[in-house]
């Protein structure tokens, strides 16, 4: 049984729904705080089967302890965590104690396991900061964090190198995933950000719909050809199997050394503006937006070098910026309707 920890949030979600289509046996674990019951039914819905599902907050010790003697769980895929950025910089205690305390919690229960356990960590292009060199390629140095949370990722990946040093049974991957943007085709499971969105997409969508009365580009003065932010977005359902081929590189002995990590992303940059016209071009709708300062923490560009997960990982992204926007844009109608 694979344990999916924030199964009910955005990308665990998709994953989950992967996981499932493919007849994996599925363990989410979730406390709801950036989610809802309704993603469970969702994934149901869209995967036509029920994962097992505890509703656990994962810094609890002793629930975490329970869990792995109540099921038999195999591998573990570790989403669970708080992601935004400007929140963090607001709570850094609850950001520092939510992304590392339940990821000890799960390292020591494999600790007192004797089976091997593969093990995945959604960690985030954010590492690099702004990167010396594009496209990123793994080898890029880590840069000092810009945000609590993106220290938190460091941390994370730093736990991991060492703890798969000391622990023998314990094998793991970090997937540094760039943008992920979109829903599943079925239009069950989305991205439902629980207060203002943060990321460009979901704002777009939102601003289409009527929810914001219109968006602002933070910045047109950046060194980028046409001033606006170049970033990497990535259709979940793509990042969603990523995890699928990361996880059966582990079960299936294939990885070359005991922590790796890949850059998840499609390889292409679009900017801000880009973006823009190609949610008007699928949508047949004019956006209403403004040119704002810049956000301070924004990285000028950053798009993956995606040669390591081709050629290493056996993995590449599929769908088109087109087809990402296409379905967020069909969710939030679904859930404005
Ligand atoms: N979405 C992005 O742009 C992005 C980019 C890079 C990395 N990541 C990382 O990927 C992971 C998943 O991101 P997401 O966008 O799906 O976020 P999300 O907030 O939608 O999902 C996280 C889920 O974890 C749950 N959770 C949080 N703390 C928990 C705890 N202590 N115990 C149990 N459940 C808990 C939340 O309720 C939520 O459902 C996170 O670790 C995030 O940092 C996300």
């Amino acid at each position: 049984m694979i344990l999916v920890t924030g199964g009910l949030g955005f990308i665990g979600a998709h994953t989950a729904t992967a996981l499932l289509e493919k007849d994996y046996e599925v363990l989410i674990v979730d406390d709801l705080s950036n989610s809802t019951m309704d993603v469970l039914a969702g994934i149901e819905k869209a995967a036509q089967k029920k994962p097992f599902f505890e509703e656990l907050d994962l810094k609890d010790s002793a629930k975490a302890s329970q869990l792995f003697k109540n099921y038999h769980i195999d591998s573990i895929i570790h989403f669970a965590a708080y992601k935004a950025v400007g929140e963090s910089v607001e709570k850094p205690l609850e950001y520092y104690e939510n992304n590392t305390v339940p990821l000890i919690n799960l390292l020591i229960e494999i600790k007192k396991s004797k089976r091997d356990f593969p093990f995945i960590f959604s960690s985030s292009c954010t590492v690099y900061g702004e990167a010396n060199r594009l496209p990123i390629t793994e080898d890029e140095p880590i840069k000092p964090a810009q945000s609590p949370y993106g220290n938190t990722k460091q941390i994370g990946e730093e736990i991991l190198v060492d703890a798969t040093k000391a622990l023998n049974n314990l094998q793991a991957i970090s997937l540094r995933y760039f943008n992920p943007i979109g829903a599943h085709p079925s239009n069950e499971i989305g991205e439902l950000p629980l207060g203002k969105p943060q990321n460009l997409v979901p704002f777009i969508t939102q601003t289409a719909a009527g929810l914001h009365e219109q968006l602002t580009v933070f910045g047109d003065d950046y060194p980028t050809p046409d001033g606006t932010c170049i970033r990497d977005y990535i259709h979940v359902v793509d990042l969603a199997n990523a995890h699928i081929t990361a996880l059966q590189r582990l079960t299936r002995h294939l990885s070359t050394e005991k922590y790796e990590v890949f850059n998840l992303g499609t390889g292409a940059g679009s900017s801000v503006l880009e973006v823009i016209n190609t949610f008007e071009k699928v949508s047949s709708q004019k956006l209403s937006y403004t040119i704002g300062p810049r956000r301070s923490g924004d990285v000028v560009a950053a798009y993956a070098d995606t040669q390591k997960a081709k050629n290493v990982l056996g993995w590449k992204a599929e769908q088109t910026l087109e087809q990402a926007i296409a379905s967020a844009w069909a969710w939030e109608q679904k859930i404005r309707s």
